[in-house]
């Protein structure tokens, strides 16, 4: 084996251990990078966002599950004034008036224990239509609390308010809204 042989082989081993090096350090550095990316994102965006979602959440997910019942238990110490400050929301899209024909949403006056989907000469959904039952209290408080989950594609187009006791005091609100109030629930 001549020196030059020598160089040519030394030369192939060196290439060939380059190429398997270089691969696995390539291959670790993108490895390493791809993880490290979203690693490095989420942490500064997660407290933030995560804690709002967390709350999102936790604001939201009780409209499904006993979102409504934190809102019957404050109604005992509901506001109706503040209430009827906060039904201007409502107006938007309701008028709460004996006998005043329905808007967007159908006329609020005696809602409290009416059957659901029951204003005369109003539109309702079939979502609306099929859910049954009388606006409860409870069925309010579920409803307001989140519209859509508690009747997933009614037509009521509406969020809910920021506030669970600010449910409450609309709906301590509603119940004056009729010949003889109704009573809250203690
Ligand atoms: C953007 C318009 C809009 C706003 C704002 C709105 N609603 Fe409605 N609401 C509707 C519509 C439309 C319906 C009918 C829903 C359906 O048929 O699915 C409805 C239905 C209702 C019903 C059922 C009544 C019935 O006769 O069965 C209640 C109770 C109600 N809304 C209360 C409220 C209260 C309280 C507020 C304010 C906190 C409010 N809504 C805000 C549009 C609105």
């Amino acid at each position: 084996m001549d020196s030059f042989e020598f160089t040519k082989i030394a030369g192939a081993v060196l290439s060939a251990l380059l190429l398997i090096f270089g691969t696995k350090t390539i291959i670790e550095m993108n490895v390493g990078h791809t993880p490290e990316k979203p690693g490095f994102v989420l942490p500064a965006a997660a407290p933030a966002e995560g804690a709002k979602s967390a709350e999102g959440a936790a604001a939201n997910a009780p409209a499904a599950a006993g979102g409504g019942e934190e809102v019957v238990a404050l109604l005992a110490k509901a506001n109706a004034e503040n209430g009827k400050a906060i039904f201007k929301k409502c107006q938007a899209c309701h008028v709460s008036e004996k006998g005043k024909a329905p808007t967007v949403g159908p006329n609020l006056w005696d809602v409290v224990n009416r059957p659901k989907a029951s204003y005369p000469g109003f539109n309702y959904s079939d979502a609306m239509k099929k859910k049954g039952g009388d606006w409860s209290f409870a069925e309010l408080a579920h409803f307001l609390h989140g519209p859509k989950t508690f009747i997933p594609g009614t037509k009521m187009v509406f969020n809910g308010l920021p506030s669970a006791s600010d449910e409450a005091d609309v709906i301590a609100y509603l119940a004056t809204l009729a010949d003889t109030p109704v009573p809250l629930p203690k």
